[in-house]
């Protein structure tokens, strides 16, 4: 996702068309009456998941662009299909290891978006002679998953064959499950540490002016009281009274690294995203968190505004994927920045397969490296976490700039 300077200033937001409004409109009644119907009150996670995965009103699953420069955000494989082209690089080195010993590898890619990773790992792959035998799409949007398998269509016909999209998770899978910002995706919920209290931030309608508004009460959910309370120490280690706080739990990260270790026989899950370890993520000066809005490249700071009309986004702390995956048995295989990861699988050899004599080709080509890997771009703030089974080989990906201490 392409960041721009948040402003919390959204008068100056573009408009929408008519049609849209109504949309939003209706959705924010969908959310007014489950808020009336469960004691005026809903978590933020809640309020996420509606604004995003309403089927039908979502923002994912609304007929809006999204990715893209028509959209609202811009990911690697919208900036460029070299991000594609070096992760098949990775992959075909993990599917050399599991083919040998299972005779066949396979791709499972969560949240596909456009479609376009899959066609530029497909093309790569195809090109070094190392298909998966299958790639599965796990892609929880419907109209999404229309577009892909439109795009794919298009793009790709002759492999259409091998592309499977699935329901849910299968049972049992070897070879390399992937998601790019996919968990920056999913609902969080916020907490609000105020001196020694911990609160959930959760979503009232008020009636007299007709807007949602904030409103805190103490965390009732075991698992996030839990959460919280291990945080405590680092967020206010003072104790101090006066101290206030408000950050993100996303517990349907550790769900989902729970449920992707349950399938994995053997493989790596890679998993791309903008976010920092523990300590960098609740941070003393992050006070306010990371939830940042995006509506047609510009981001903000009210998940409020035109609910089912832009998306909504928190960081990603990955010290608590290592967490989830260390609790079930999962092994890291390495943790660094997406400049290190591209750089290790060899992203600027794969530029130079396009003479530099090209102008017209190459100088495009070269400016969206530069995107992908510029520390002042997405080459440090996007990082790249790789967990394994029953793989004894260093990955490609993380022979150098190591961050795992960070964890
Ligand atoms: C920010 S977009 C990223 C799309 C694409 N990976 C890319 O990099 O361009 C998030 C994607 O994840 C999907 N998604 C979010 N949560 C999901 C889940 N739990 N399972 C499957 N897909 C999910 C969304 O529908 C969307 O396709």
């Amino acid at each position: 996702m392409s960041f721009y300077t948040p402003s919390s200033n959204i008068s100056n937001l573009p408009t929408c068309s008519e049609t849209a409004l109504m949309y939003s409109q209706k959705l924010q009644t969908v959310i007014c009456e489950e808020i009336a119907a469960t004691d005026g009150w809903i978590s933020f996670a809640r309020y996420m998941e509606l604004a995003l995965y309403h089927p039908g009103l979502g923002y994912y699953n609304g007929g809006a662009a999204k990715l893209g420069a028509g959209g609202d955000f811009v990911t690697a494989p919208e900036i460029s299909a070299l991000f594609g082209y070096a992760l098949a690089k990775q992959i075909k080195q993990i599917s050399e290891q599991v083919v040998k010993h299972r005779g066949q590898a396979d791709i499972l890619e969560i949240g596909a978006g456009s479609g376009k990773l899959a066609r530029d790992m497909l093309h790569e792959l195809e090109h070094n002679d190392c298909l998966p035998q299958h790639y599965y799409i796990l892609e929880v949007s419907a109209e999404l998953r229309e577009r892909q398998q439109q795009f794919l269509t298009e793009q790709v016909p002759h492999l259409m064959t091998r592309v499977i999209w699935l329901e849910g998770l299968p049972e049992q899978f070897c070879g390399t499950i992937l998601a790019n910002e996919v968990i920056d995706a999913m609902p969080v919920h916020l907490v609000e540490w105020q001196g020694a209290d911990v609160l959930e931030r959760g979503i009232v309608w008020q009636e007299s002016n007709r807007t949602f508004s904030w409103k805190n009460r103490p965390v009732t959910d075991d698992a996030l009281k839990v959460i919280a309370g291990n945080l405590t120490q680092q967020i206010n280690p003072q104790h101090d009274p006066d101290f206030r706080y408000c950050s993100e739990i996303n517990r349907a990260a550790g769900y989902f690294i729970r449920g992707l270790a349950g399938i994995l026989q053997q493989g790596a899950v890679i998993l791309i995203d903008y976010g920092f370890g523990r300590s960098e993520y609740y941070h003393p000066q992050r006070n306010q968190g990371t939830l940042m809005c995006h509506y047609r490249h510009h981001a903000h700071d009210d998940p409020f505004y035109l609910p089912g009309l832009q998306d909504i986004t928190s960081h990603v702390d990955f010290s608590a994927l290592y967490d989830a995956a260390e609790e079930v048995g999962l092994p890291l295989m390495g943790y660094t920045t997406q400049a290190h990861f591209l750089l290790n699988c060899g992203i600027t050899e794969i530029l130079t397969r396009t003479p530099v004599e090209t102008a017209q080709n190459y100088l495009p080509l070269a400016n969206q490296l530069q995107k992908l890997v510029s520390p002042a771009e997405m080459g440090e703030l996007f990082k790249v976490i790789a967990f394994g089974k029953a793989l004894d080989l260093p990955l490609y990906g993380f022979v150098s700039g190591d961050k795992s201490r960070m964890l």
